[in-house]
């Protein structure tokens, strides 16, 4: 049997005694595992397990010459179409817009089917909630309900006291206002990427999107107030009224040292790093949403001239995890 099936008909904690009798398949099912207790936590609905409230958008990516002599990736060498999926973090399709303990999320394709195809999945805070695959698991499965079907606090609490650069990204999120729009917010791809240019240089950066209209935000009181779907409409608007609707893709200047750092943490100094322009990222309209459905956005397909890390297992973990991911939802 499929070990995906297995784990729907068995349930994670049959799995997890399973996986622990065997060293080999522990190792390789740690990804279903964790997409399986994602599923779970989400009530097993059909929409993504993370990021599951979302639209699809047309844009333009416009690259910079400074792009070009960084990185000799056919994604910069002109303007070119993207595709982008904005989403409110969560299993739950049904989420509020308002609502602040969750991630605002982008997913980006540029130059679909074009020799400059890149993908990136971002959310809009500069570190992640886990740093490694394992620390995911354990973060999910600390959540799992007990047999009166609710969390355990105090197994998500020592949890907690046991990981605190898990909280990073909940903080980070707590100290900022409420996203009022989709484009009124940075959003960053996290892990450290490496550029090589045509000459063979390379370059370590961090990907940060930065509004062009600059960021906007709503206090929680406004935020309750507003309608639950109101960011699409809110984009819409801006789109018919031709509000700026776009980011300054940057790329934030590293160095080896920098790249290994754990995904929880940003770099030091990170806010105040010199930073180049890379390119302008438009929305220019709303797209069916069946485009940014129908495939996976592969955080690992990128164009030659742009890499992402190569030494990271949670970088690695994540086309597996949304290949299985996309099986199990329509
Ligand atoms: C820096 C790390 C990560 C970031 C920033 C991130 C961000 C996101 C975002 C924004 C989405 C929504 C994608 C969309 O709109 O299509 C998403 C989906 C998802 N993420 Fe992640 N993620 C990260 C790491 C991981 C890891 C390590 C795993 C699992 C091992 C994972 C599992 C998933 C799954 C299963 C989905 C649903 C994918 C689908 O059905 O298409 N993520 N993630």
């Amino acid at each position: 049997m499929n070990l995906a099936i297995l784990l729907r008909t068995t349930g994670v904690g049959a799995i997890c005694a399973f996986a622990q009798a065997s060293p080999a398949l522990a190792q390789n099912s740690t990804t279903e595992t964790i997409v399986e207790t994602m599923r779970t936590l989400s009530g097993k609905q059909s929409t993504r397990p993370s990021g599951a409230k979302g639209q699809c958008f047309a844009a333009r990516f416009t690259p910079t010459a400074e792009a070009r002599q960084l990185s000799k990736s056919p994604a910069f060498s002109g303007e070119r179409d993207a595709v982008v999926r904005f989403s409110v973090g969560s299993g739950n399709a049904k989420v509020s817009d308002g609502t602040k303990t969750v991630n605002r999320g982008m997913a980006l394709r540029i130059d679909p089917n074009g020799p400059g195809q890149s993908e990136f999945v971002m959310v809009n805070a500069p570190v992640n909630f886990v740093k490694s695959p394992d620390q995911m698991l354990a973060f999910l499965q600390a959540r799992l309900p007990g047999a009166d079907g609710k969390p355990d606090a105090a197994k998500i609490k020592a949890f907690t006291d046991a990981n605190p650069e898990t909280t990073n990204q909940g903080r980070f999120l707590a100290g900022r206002p409420v996203p009022a729009s989709w484009v009124g917010v940075s959003y960053w791809a996290i892990h450290p990427y490496t550029l090589t240019n045509a000459q063979g240089a390379t370059q370590i950066v961090k990907f940060k999107l930065s509004p062009k209209g600059g960021e906007v935000g709503l206090n929680d009181e406004d935020a309750k107030g507003k309608p639950a779907d109101f960011l699409v409409d809110e984009l819409k608007a801006r789109l018919a009224e031709k509000r700026p609707a776009g980011f300054d893709v940057m790329a934030i200047l590293g160095s080896a040292g920098d790249a290994a750092i754990p995904a929880t943490q940003t770099w030091p100094d990170e806010e105040t790093r010199r930073s180049v322009k890379l390119a302008e990222l438009t929305v220019t309209g709303l797209a069916e949403n069946d485009i940014c459905d129908r495939e996976i956005f592969d955080p690992t397909r990128l164009a030659e001239g742009v890499a992402g890390p190569t030494d990271d297992p949670l970088f690695a973990e994540r086309a597996p995890a949304y290949a299985i991911s996309i099986t199990q939802r329509n």
